[in-house]
């Protein structure tokens, strides 16, 4: 059973962890192909939204996930709430508990803001994303889509090409898939590799070839514009030209390879459009991979807040 309140990131879930959630999603998966939509684990309970950032996929998702199994389901909006008012996280986690939440969801610009409410709040809190930290929940249903591809993560090798500096996406995969036993390639301008990352188990290459060679799984990532300032690369058109995955490079990696990428993408910039579209692409595979991950993590979650009453 996993022994958790909260599912913050996945630096310290070890391998029997990840795959207890893995398994649980993978019988998610089976019930949503199967067209149940009305599973009753989280009856009677109350999730709320809090996003403190823009979103369409994860936060969709995790309304679906917590609906799907029955919860009640409430939506912050950062402008719209009392943090406008200049009310702190943690006050914010007292009130949400007064009102008895036995989930909080919460997307925030600041790396450890969900670590902070966790520790305040006695409801259980999921890292839907927190600056340039971790997004675990997109790790799990990334290598749940590698895993049911390729039948096991062990030993594959998995090629990270695009904004990593920046990418929460980039880091929960990392500590994620080391755990499992893959190998995690990185490709990106030199400005766009976090210090250290190296140190954290990364394979740092030099060039696309080197990164894709033999690759089973190919992943893009966007250049995020919008946590970066100027500089870190000449324009977009040459970064689509030397950091971009096209067919071409393609032939570079394992036959049977997959393409994959957190969305949103930029069409043309980390990928080209033919790419997003190929045969290969697993992108949306991975968006319905979230559903039930999320579902799957709220499971495991309500499970053990039920057991330790
Ligand atoms: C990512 C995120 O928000 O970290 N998107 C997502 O959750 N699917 C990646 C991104 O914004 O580029």
């Amino acid at each position: 059973m996993l022994k958790r309140k909260d599912l913050l990131g996945l630096i310290d879930l070890n391998a029997e962890e990840l795959t207890e959630i893995l398994d649980v999603a993978a019988d998610m998966k089976r019930h949503l192909k199967a067209g149940d939509k009305n599973l009753p684990y989280l009856k009677g309970k109350t999730a709320t939204i809090l996003f403190y950032e823009n979103s369409t996929r994860t936060r969709t998702s995790f309304e679906l996930a917590a609906k799907y199994l029955g919860a009640t389901v409430i939506n912050i909006a950062a402008g719209t709430s009392s943090v406008a008012k200049g009310e702190t996280l943690v006050d914010t986690g007292k009130t949400l508990d007064a009102q008895l939440n036995d989930f909080l969801i919460m997307r925030h610009p600041m790396g450890g803001a969900p670590y902070l409410l966790a520790k305040v709040a006695k409801a259980g809190v999921l890292n839907a994303g927190d600056g340039m930290n971790e997004h675990p929940t997109q790790a799990l249903l990334d290598m749940l889509t590698m895993r049911e591809t390729f039948g096991k993560l062990d030993g594959l090798k998995v090629a990270i090409v695009g904004d990593i500096k920046h990418s929460r996406v980039a880091k929960s995969n990392l500590f994620g898939l080391k755990t499992m036993g893959a190998e995690v390639r990185m490709f990106a301008p030199e400005t766009l590799i976090p210090k250290g990352i190296d140190k954290l188990g990364a394979k740092l290459c030099k060039t696309k070839e080197e990164a894709l060679d033999g690759a089973d799984v190919v992943m893009g990532l966007r250049i995020q514009l919008e946590r970066q300032q100027a500089g870190n690369f000449p324009s977009l058109n040459e970064y689509a030209a030397f950091y971009g995955v096209d067919g071409k490079s393609l032939k570079y990696a394992n036959p049977n390879a997959i393409v994959m990428h957190p969305g949103p993408v930029n069409r043309g910039v980390e990928l080209t459009g033919k790419v997003i579209d190929h045969e290969k692409s697993r992108i949306e595979e991975q968006v319905f991979s979230g559903i039930a991950v999320r579902m799957a993590a709220l499971k495991l979650l309500n499970d053990y807040r039920e057991y330790t009453k």
